[in-house]
């Protein structure tokens, strides 16, 4: 590891560090208004939610690091107190890049960008037409952390109204996968969230059996990976013996075939993450017994059928 305090370092590099740990980090895509009825437009990625009641969103629209000066978002903000907020989508990243060009206060980057002006139904500063999620917040709180370039100034939002494209809802949640956001990461690279998307199941709310209740056999396994007992260890039981041994009985061949046969059965299904099938032959093949079913454990999991990894990862004990 290296290890660092910021007091040794440039505020370039320190700047650096957050960029490239604090990662991926969501894009609010900020609309003002100045005083005098220019819109403002520009991305801010130090930016989060921080509570639903009532709804809390903040930003940074830091100092300049060349010169520490105020960005027009901060100085927008302050004079009027309201904003509008959107996500950015995979289709509207690059205009969201030109939207962040050093413009003077004067140029409305909604022109520069293209992207399309809709009024808001409480704030004066405009809605961007083409993001699928749209909040219109009001200024709760706004804390400066010094005055040097690139330091922190936290608006901290009430959200008043969301604005949400009806066709984003899969089972009643905003679907990832239809969103289609994108997040910021270090130098130029940027995240589409969308090809990274997978599930872990929420231990909220059970009574989760921990990792130290997870028999030694199975935590000492060189074959299961850390997050493979992690998800051992969200489970809220673990089955018994005579619930193991019924469960196997399902699955063994009666009439074995040769163990070549066998073998390729084992190596193509375990291809098609088909771990019932791996599971009956790991069962028909004597050699390398043990190693076999971890991997039809593993490939359960894979899967998220936990239950049968269980059984199968505890039947391996035997071995
Ligand atoms: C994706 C992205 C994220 C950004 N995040 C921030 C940020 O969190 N804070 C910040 O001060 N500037 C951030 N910037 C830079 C501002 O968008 C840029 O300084 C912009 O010119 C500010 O415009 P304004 O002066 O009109 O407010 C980001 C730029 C991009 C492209």
């Amino acid at each position: 590891m290296l290890h660092y305090e910021p007091k040794d370092l440039s505020v370039l590099e320190v700047h650096k560090l957050l960029l490239g740990g604090v990662v991926p980090r969501p894009i609010a895509l900020v609309s003002t208004i100045s005083k005098d009825g220019i819109n403002n437009l520009s991305p801010f990625s130090f930016f989060n939610a921080f509570g639903a009641n009532p709804p809390v969103v903040a930003f940074s629209p830091s100092r300049r690091g060349k010169n520490a000066s105020l960005k027009d978002t901060y100085n927008n903000f302050i004079a009027v107190k309201e904003c509008v907020i959107q996500v950015v989508t995979h289709s509207m990243v690059e205009q969201v890049s030109l939207a962040s060009a050093e413009y003077a206060p004067e140029v409305d980057e909604f022109i520069k960008s293209g992207l399309t002006p809709i009024d808001s139904d409480i704030v004066k500063p405009k809605r961007v037409k083409e993001s699928p999620f749209q909040m219109e917040c009001k200024l709760l709180e706004l804390k400066s952390f010094g005055e040097g370039g690139a330091s922190a100034n936290l608006a901290v939002c009430k959200v008043v109204k969301f604005h949400v494209a009806e066709d984003l809802f899969t089972n009643g949640i905003i679907d990832p996968l239809k969103i289609d956001l994108v997040a910021r990461m270090s130098g130029d690279y940027y995240t589409r969230a969308s090809s990274g998307v997978f599930i872990v199941e929420k231990p909220i709310g059970k009574k989760c059996i921990g990792y130290d209740q997870i028999p030694h056999h199975i935590r000492e396994s060189e074959i299961y990976s850390a997050n493979d007992l992690g998800k051992f260890g969200n489970s809220e039981s673990i089955p018994d013996k005579e619930d193991v041994n019924r469960f196997i009985q399902n699955f063994i061949n009666e009439t074995p075939e040769g163990f070549t046969y066998a073998y390729n059965t084992f190596l193509e299904s375990q291809e098609l993450n088909d771990y019932k099938k791996m599971l009956q032959t790991a069962l028909s093949i004597t050699e390398n017994k043990k190693i076999n079913l971890e991997l039809t454990t593993k490939c359960a999991l894979k899967n998220n059928d936990v239950d049968f990894a269980w059984k199968v990862a505890l039947f391996a004990g035997n071995y």
